[in-house]
């Protein structure tokens, strides 16, 4: 019975050293370790033996039982290593092959003389606000002088939702807006936004576009605060040795009004195709706020003044980079936006 074990345990070691995964050495293992195997068998025979003999046979079973099973877990070690290693190997990243391609996109070009221009006036001092693009009549014209009727409103009366509702013509209301909000106290704001006017659809105007407001309200406000303050925008957007021209205008809620012009930054005033030959670029409207505007939001012409402008972002980014056509801005077009990826 001793050398049957003996075989027993050399053909378990010899059929567990030929298993190739996990599942074969489980079955294995089993059929040497279960009740019915050839070892179980063996010791299902003792019955006839003297307790001595039992005791021997016993104890050398049991040493054949924890051989296999050590035999058993050592293979068991011997797989999972290599199992991992298989694993490793088909997980393994070749880092020497290129990596995807990474698309950085830039800012729209609108955006992005949005930002240079409210820095240009936080540098001056101004706070940047907001207003709604859906407006009432009476911030988008009658209290910016501007009544029912008044022939001014034929160049922008358009896209009205109700009577007295329609998407803004002008970022003009926000002046009315603030100069409400501010209850007599000064002011300095800048606020950038869209605007919607029937309006010639040609290459350089479009039925929606951009506007900047400017509002200065205070004690002692001049034209020459307006002319300084467009003069530096006009040198800080346009080049160093920029200058401004005002020409006599209209605007219904400014009185005076002017044009106003920058001398022009390609040929530096000698004229050429861009300012038409005469020198100039007109880029803006401005003057001094109307004093029923004042009044009528709160303020004492007779104490306060102001001075306001209105500068067109797509005219002032289509001056600054040379785009001919408006619709360009919002046609979405990669090839175009993607001129404008800076440094
Ligand atoms: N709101 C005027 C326009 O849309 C521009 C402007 C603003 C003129 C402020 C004077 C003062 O044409």
């Amino acid at each position: 019975m001793m050398q049957k074990l003996q075989s027993i345990l050399t053909e378990a070691k010899e059929k567990i050293a030929l298993v190739q995964n996990q599942n074969e050495l489980n079955e294995t293992r089993a059929f040497y370790m279960g009740k019915k195997s050839p070892l179980g068998e063996i010791l299902k025979q003792m019955g006839s033996l003297s307790i001595e003999e039992k005791k021997t046979l016993g104890s050398y079973a049991n040493q054949v039982k924890q051989e296999i099973e050590a035999c058993a877990t050592a293979k068991r070690k011997e797989i999972e290593k290599l199992e991992t290693l298989k694993r490793l190997e088909k997980e393994r990243i070749d880092i020497s092959l290129p990596g995807k391609d990474f698309k950085v996109g830039n800012k729209h070009p609108l955006t992005q003389v949005i930002e240079e221009v409210e820095d240009i006036f936080i540098g001056m001092g101004y706070n940047i606000a907001e207003g709604p693009e859906v407006e009432e009549d009476v911030y988008n014209f009658e209290m910016l002088n501007v009544p029912k009727g008044h022939p001014a409103r034929d160049m922008q009366d358009s896209f009205y939702i109700t009577e007295n509702l329609l998407v803004r013509t002008q970022t003009s209301p926000v002046q009315v807006r603030t100069m409400l909000k501010a209850h007599g106290e000064p002011i300095k704001i800048l606020c950038p936004g869209k605007t919607y006017r029937r309006d010639d659809d040609d290459a350089t105007h479009s039925h929606q576009f951009m506007q900047f407001e400017g509002l200065v309200v205070d004690k002692h406000i001049t034209m020459s605060d307006l002319k300084g303050t467009l003069s530096l925008f006009a040198q800080k957007m346009f080049g160093e040795n920029r200058s401004v021209r005002f020409r006599p205008s209209y605007f219904p809620f400014t009185e005076p009004s002017v044009e106003v012009d920058v001398s022009c930054f390609k040929c530096g005033g000698k004229g050429c195709p861009l300012c038409k030959q005469n020198g100039w670029i007109e880029v803006l409207g401005a003057g001094m706020v109307h004093p029923n505007v004042l009044r009528g939001a709160g303020y004492d012409p007779e104490v306060y003044r102001g001075f306001a402008f209105g500068i067109g972002i797509e005219r002032v980014t289509m001056l600054r980079y040379g785009v001919d056509d408006i619709r360009n801005f919002y046609i979405n077009d990669k090839r175009f936006i993607k001129q404008f990826k800076g440094e």
